[in-house]
């Protein structure tokens, strides 16, 4: 791979079929706190943001997790959690979204909505996953054939998070193509790129919203409305960014790992005939090994608050910071022989998938119980299920995560 390589081309994962390990595993031994340098050769998702700062690549597990973990010192708020340098109106957008709220703020609404996804509140929700797991197997598995992210993957997520947040069922597909589409900016093919998924998705958020502030109910959207942060109600951008958050984070992300499931399973027929083996006792890690080799979040930004030092690398207050969840994932240090898929591997649930310290993915109790719901039914009902024709990759350097994977079996009798 050319040492010109730039971590900004949006070709970069789709083009090798994934994350680039054989350079991070070069920069973690060598130079594991790379500079990755400015580019105008790649066009911005947003309009006006550009790469006019280079930024320091961290692929070591431990650098990863110290970072994560120091909100003081390396920011999520300060230049927002994107890699791109952004315009004002495009900064305040990020710092409206929970992911780049200043601490206080961010403590106080991740308070709010931390009921919804405690192990109570969930728990009295998994028959209902259960059930609509059930439901999209039985859509499929009498055919033999299917798309399987759309057809399969994609439906649980947002079932589940339009229900979450209390959107009627007339919305439920707007919102998924307009989740689909927010998370596909980077796709310059698109015919429908004249028209921004997160600026629709607003506009629903608020629509939403009215509703919820007229017929209070019990659902995320109504919490977010009702509720007061130091005697103040939350505006309307911060409900309307935490709504475009969830309808990204909480789809594509959990739909990519569970299309990574099935590719990695059949690219290791004998971690799959393992599985097969006891599907109860070897699911639950053989996702956290999934997350652990093909986390669907590739990165996330912070910025130095201070003049500082990472690994012996002097780092300048402003600096942006990328995190690579994949490399840290692979690092040797911590994942012994890392490159080999294991689905018995004693520390697989280590992984950095879902982050790491205050910004810790809120939704990955959720995440989890419905990948397992949906991938028993899948190994147990169709379970010599294969791609069968070309994988078409997301164009991105944020996902890792394949749009169209068709896929055969033998039909459900
Ligand atoms: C396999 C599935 C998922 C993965 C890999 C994933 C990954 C991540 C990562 C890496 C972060 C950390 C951001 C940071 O440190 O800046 C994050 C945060 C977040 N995720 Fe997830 N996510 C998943 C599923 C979900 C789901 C299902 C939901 C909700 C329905 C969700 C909601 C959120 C929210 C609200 C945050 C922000 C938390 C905060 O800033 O305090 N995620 N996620």
């Amino acid at each position: 791979m050319s040492p010109a390589t730039n971590l900004i081309d949006p070709t970069l994962i789709p083009a090798r079929g994934g994350p680039p390990h054989e350079l991070f595993d070069a920069w973690r031994e060598d130079d594991p706190v790379h500079w990755n340098p400015p580019t105008d050769d790649y066009e911005s998702p947003m309009p006006g943001a550009s790469m006019t700062r280079g930024f320091w690549v961290l692929t070591r597990y431990q650098d990863v997790v110290d970072v994560s973990r120091n909100q003081a010192m390396f920011s999520s708020h300060e230049g927002g959690p994107i890699i791109w340098d952004l315009e004002p109106q495009q900064l305040a957008m990020q710092r409206a979204n929970i992911m780049g709220m200043e601490p206080a703020n961010h403590m106080a609404v991740k308070k709010l909505v931390m009921p919804t996804f405690a192990p109570g509140e969930l728990a009295a929700f998994h028959p209902e996953i259960d059930r609509v797991a059930r439901s999209i197997v039985d859509s499929v598995a009498g055919k033999g054939e299917c798309e399987f992210v759309f057809d399969v993957a994609s439906r649980l997520p947002v079932y589940t998070f339009c229900k979450l947040l209390g959107v009627p069922d007339r919305l439920r597909e707007t919102v998924f193509k307009l989740g689909n589409l927010a998370a596909d900016t980077e796709n310059p093919a698109r015919a429908d790129r004249a028209n921004p998924g997160p600026l629709s998705l607003l506009e629903i958020a608020r629509e939403l919203a009215e509703e919820k502030k007229a017929k209070p109910d019990d659902s995320m959207m109504s919490r977010l409305v009702h509720a007061e942060v130091d005697g103040q109600r939350l505006d309307d951008m911060n409900i309307g960014m935490f709504f475009v958050t969830l309808s990204i984070a909480g789809h594509e992300t959990t739909r990519g790992t569970a299309v990574h499931f099935v590719r990695l399973m059949n690219e290791h027929p004998d971690q799959y005939e393992l599985l097969r083996g006891d599907v109860d006792k070897h699911l639950p890690n053989a996702i956290e090994e999934v997350l652990r080799f093909s986390p669907p979040v590739v990165k996330f930004r912070r910025t130095a608050m201070a003049d500082t030092e990472i690994g012996g690398q002097q780092i300048a207050r402003g600096d942006k910071i990328y995190l690579s969840y994949p490399a840290a994932n692979r690092d040797p240090d911590m994942f012994p022989d890392p490159h080999r898929f294991d689905i018995t591997r004693g520390n697989a649930n280590r992984h950095l998938a879902f982050g790491s310290g205050p910004h810790f993915c809120l939704g990955a109790r959720l995440a989890r119980y419905q990948l397992a719901a949906l991938l028993k039914e899948i190994v147990t009902r169709i379970p010599d299920i294969r791609p069968d024709g070309e994988l078409e990759m997301l164009r991105s350097i944020w996902f890792n995560a394949v749009i169209r994977m068709p896929v055969a079996f033998t039909p459900e009798t």
